[in-house]
C-alpha cells in the first residue's frame, strides 16, 4: 500500500491532474465527505487528508509514504528524513513582507527601528530579517496575517502573496519579496528504499505530467 498525504483545497485540487497522469483517480470528494482516508482507483494507493502544515510531519515519520507540500511549509518545518524529488510547480506564490500603504518601511529600516512583524513563518521571517540586519519582534499568528498591521498588532507581516488581491483589499503593499514558492513532492526516505518501484513509478508519472519549460 502507498499512502499519499495531501491537504484539502488548492494542494488537493492542483495535485489531481498529476495523479490522473499516474493513472490514479481519487474516488471520493474531500469537500463532500468527512472521511480522512480516501480510496483511489488503484487498490494499492490511498490518500490521507491532513492540515497543510502537517504534511511534512506525516511523511517524515512514515504516516504517509509521500506527500505534497508548499516550499514555505517545508522550509519552516525542516526537511530532515525527506527526499524531495520534484518541484511540482503548482500552488505558485511568493513569500513577501507587506506593510500598511501609509507606513514608510524603507525609512524605518534605514533608521534601524525595531519592527513588530506578524507571521506564521517564524523561522523564515527570523532568518530573512537577521540576514538584512533588521531587528524584529516576531508575533506568531495562525492566519489572517493581513489584519495585524490594520489593527496595530504589527508594523509588518510576512505572508504569501499570489495575485495581490488580499493585500489590495486590505490597503497593504508588498515591500520585499523573500522567495518564490511552489509545491514540492516529498518522500519518506525509508519508504523509498522499501517500496522503491511503486514510488518511482508515481514520481516518474508526476514528472512527465508537469508542464514543460
Ligand atoms: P490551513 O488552511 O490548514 O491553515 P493553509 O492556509 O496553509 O492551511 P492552503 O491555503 O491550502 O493551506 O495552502 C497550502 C499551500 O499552498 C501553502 O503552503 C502555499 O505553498 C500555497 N499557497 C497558499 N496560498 C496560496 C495562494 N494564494 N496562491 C497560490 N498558492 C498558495
Ligand atoms: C493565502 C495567503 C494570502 C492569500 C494571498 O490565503 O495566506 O492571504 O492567499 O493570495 P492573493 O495574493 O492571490 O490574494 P488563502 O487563500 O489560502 O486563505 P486562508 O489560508 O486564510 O484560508
Ligand atoms: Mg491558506
Amino acid at each position: 500500500m502507498i499512502t499519499l498525504a495531501l491537504s484539502k483545497g488548492r494542494i488537493f485540487e492542483e495535485t489531481l491532474p498529476l495523479l490522473a497522469a499516474a493513472g490514479i483517480e481519487v474516488t471520493e470528494d474531500p469537500e463532500k465527505s468527512r472521511k480522512l482516508i480516501l480510496p483511489t482507483s488503484r487498490p494499492d494507493v490511498r490518500v490521507v487528508l491532513v492540515r497543510a502544515s502537517d504534511v511534512p510531519t506525516y511523511v517524515q515519520y512514515g504516516g504517509a509514504d509521500l506527500g505534497v507540500t508548499g516550499l514555505d511549509v517545508l522550509l519552516e518545518h525542516g526537511s530532515e528524513g525527506l527526499y524531495q524529488p520534484l518541484d511540482l510547480r503548482i500552488a505558485q506564490c511568493r513569500l513577501s513582507v507587506a506593510v500598511r500603504a501609509d507606513y514608510d518601511y524603507a525609512h524605518a529600516v534605514r533608521q534601524g527601528a525595531r519592527l513588530a512583524v506578524a507571521t506564521k513563518y517564524l523561522g523564515l521571517a527570523r532568518e530573512f530579517f537577521a540576514r538584512k540586519g533588521v531587528h524584529v519582534d516576531l508575533i506568531k499568528l495562525y492566519g489572517s496575517m493581513e489584519l495585524a498591521p490594520l489593527t496595530g498588532l504589527a508594523d509588518a507581516i510576512v505572508d504569501l502573496v499570489s495575485t495581490g488581491n488580499t493585500l489590495r483589499a486590505n490597503h497593504l503593499v508588498e515591500v520585499e519579496r523573500i522567495m518564490d514558492i511552489s509545491a514540492r513532492l516529498v518522500v519518506n526516505q525509508a519508504a523509498l528504499k522499501l517500496k522503491r518501484e511503486p514510488i518511482r513509478r508515481i514520481v516518474d508519472a508526476f514528472a512527465s505530467a508537469l508542464p514543460q519549460n
